[in-house]
């Protein structure tokens, strides 16, 4: 046959795959809000930069008839391409095909693309919109999701992996994006859970929808599953391109340094912070005074909102940011707020990105339920995560730091290499209030008015160890700065600790409280 009509046999049989399942199941796909499997990647991906492999993949399953299906691609699309010029590996299950199920041929396709990931260094975006595990391949299909991961788990704090929940994501297919550093969803179209409705209605008698059961926002607001959420694919796939603008393609990388603008004008940093300490405050307003051109990616926005994580720039270099939420009680440590603090510093140091912590804080939320929910297992893993952290980590104090919440928060202790203060900060065991109705309690008991007492030792207290100085004096604190000096410290002390070096005792690895 002559090269001229082998070349369009190609392009036949390449166009006969690349319409998945047919198009009354794209039909069916696009009717549900979704774009198919192909027209994600190449939204997702810069222009004309998509590569496919493994386009002519077939299942190999003989059970249930399914020697006589064709299932094109086997319902999963591989590839590499660019996205702000850089390469990065991708992988899109079709939905139109066997429900996007995943079979063993599909699985080989999806460790292939991660291998090559691994292999070449560059960050793994996953588009999940399937029905799980392909039920008529049996075990061949367990051991496909095995495969991916413990590819997921040796391929983290090497290379960025990023999930994308466009469609169903159940069974032990979740545990994949469990897996990776981040988490995509969008309204309406994310559904993601171990065991669907109908079980939970046969098992349980009770009857609930996949959106309350596990929509975008039941993991972006309740679980923390999502780190970002979106209205629409479109929004989804810009805000991953945003997220790839900051962080290192490996871990042997540094973020894209972008060209460096100061922080916006309308954010006054010395106009943020109310005088009086028990007045909020929105901490991104303080963060967005200091970045570069007050571009702060914020992770997790809906989740454990006392506390606020992220990354942005200081000249040119991405910092995350690790900081307590006045807004939000208070700003305390939780469970949640813990989890989701520690984790993040987690990534942030395989990934060499120096940290920033802001501090704000009460302490540890007080009650049973924070303690019945483990708040001594959960809140161990910020004191380990910055503990463990070798990465450049500099602490601004802006306001309260007592107790507990003082020593988590990045403090000396945990080896923060640079301490600063604001002339605002009260760095104290506990607030004013109860520290003075504990070690006042005789005077003011048995004062002839004890209120007019209590407001005294409040006040005594407060001078003596609400401020500064005290920790000043013992150079737990480093600096006491003027609020409008912190972005040129920042950039100071980030710079001076780029050659840190540190070593710890030789060990395997150390027993986190996971
Ligand atoms: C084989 C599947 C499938 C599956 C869907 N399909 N899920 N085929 N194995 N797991 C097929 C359907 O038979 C159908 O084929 C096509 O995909 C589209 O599915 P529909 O049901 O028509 O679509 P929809 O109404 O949109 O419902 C989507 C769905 C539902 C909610 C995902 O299909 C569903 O509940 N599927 C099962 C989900 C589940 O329980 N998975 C867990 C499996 S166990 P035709 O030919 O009719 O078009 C698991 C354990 C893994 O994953 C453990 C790893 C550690």
């Amino acid at each position: 046959m002559p090269l001229k009509k082998k070349i369009q046999e190609l392009k036949k049989r390449r166009e006969e795959v690349q319409m998945g399942g047919g198009e009354k199941a794209i039909e069916k796909q696009l009717s549900m809000g979704k774009l198919t499997a192909r027209e994600r990647v190449i939204a997702l991906v810069d222009e004309q930069s998509f590569h496919e492999y493994d386009l002519f993949v077939e299942h190999e399953a003989r059970d249930f008839d399914m020697a006589n299906k064709v299932l094109h691609g086997d319902g999963v699309i591989i590839g590499t391409g660019t996205i702000n010029e850089e390469p990065i590996a991708v992988f899109a299950q079709d939905f139109t095909v066997a429900g996007g199920s995943l079979g063993m041929m599909h699985a080989r396709k999806i460790t292939k693309i991660m291998d090559h990931a691994l292999k070449m260094r560059m960050p793994l975006i996953g588009i999940n919109d399937s029905g799980g595990a392909r039920i008529q391949e049996g075990v061949n299909s367990l051991a496909g999701y095995g495969e991916i991961f413990f590819r997921n788990t040796l391929a983290s704090g090497v290379i960025p992996q990023i999930s994308v929940i466009l469609g169903p994501c159940a069974g032990g297919a979740v545990y994949s994006p469990a897996l990776t550093d981040f988490v995509f969803v969008v309204e309406n179209i994310s559904k993601m859970f171990i065991t669907g409705p109908e079980v939970i209605k046969t098992v349980l008698g009770e009857e609930i929808s996949m959106e309350d059961l596990g929509g975008a926002r039941v993991h972006s607001e309740i679980t923390g599953n999502a780190h970002f959420y979106a209205k629409s694919e479109k929004e989804c796939f810009e805000q991953i391109q945003k997220l790839l603008s900051f962080i290192p393609w490996s871990n042997d990388k540094k973020a894209p340094k972008k060209e460096v603008k100061p922080p916006k004008a309308k954010f006054k940093i010395n106009n943020i912070v109310p005088g009086d300490s028990r007045q909020p405050y929105d901490i991104r307003d303080v963060v967005k005074a200091i970045v570069d051109d007050s571009d702060f990616l914020e992770v997790q926005e809906l989740w454990a909102t006392n506390m606020v994580i992220g990354f942005g720039r200081i000249n040119g270099e991405t910092c995350g940011f690790v900081c307590n939420q006045p807004l939000v009680l208070a700003g305390v440590l939780d469970v949640d707020s813990s989890d989701k603090a520690a984790r993040f510093i987690r990534y942030c140091d395989a990934f060499n990105i120096p940290i920033v912590t802001l501090v704000d804080l009460p302490g540890y939320l007080p009650g049973i339920d924070q303690e019945h929910a483990g708040v001594i297992r959960h809140g161990a893993k910020i004191l380990y995560a910055y503990s463990e952290a070798t990465v450049p980590k500099v602490t601004i104090i802006i306001r309260k730091a007592y107790g507990g919440g003082y020593i988590a928060m990045g403090s000396r202790h945990l080896r923060s290499d640079f301490v600063f203060a604001w002339p605002s900060a009260e760095i104290a065991v506990m607030g004013p209030e109860g520290a003075a109705n504990i070690i006042f309690r005789k005077e003011i008991m048995s004062a002839e008015n004890p209120d007019e007492m209590r407001k005294l030792k409040v006040e005594e207290y407060k001078e003596k160890f609400a401020n500064p100085y005290v920790a000043a004096s013992k150079g737990y604190v480093d600096s006491v700065i003027e609020p409008d000096e912190t972005r040129k410290l920042l950039i100071h002390a980030i710079d001076v600790a780029k050659n840190k070096q540190i070593s710890g005792p030789k060990k395997k690895h150390g027993v986190p409280p996971f």
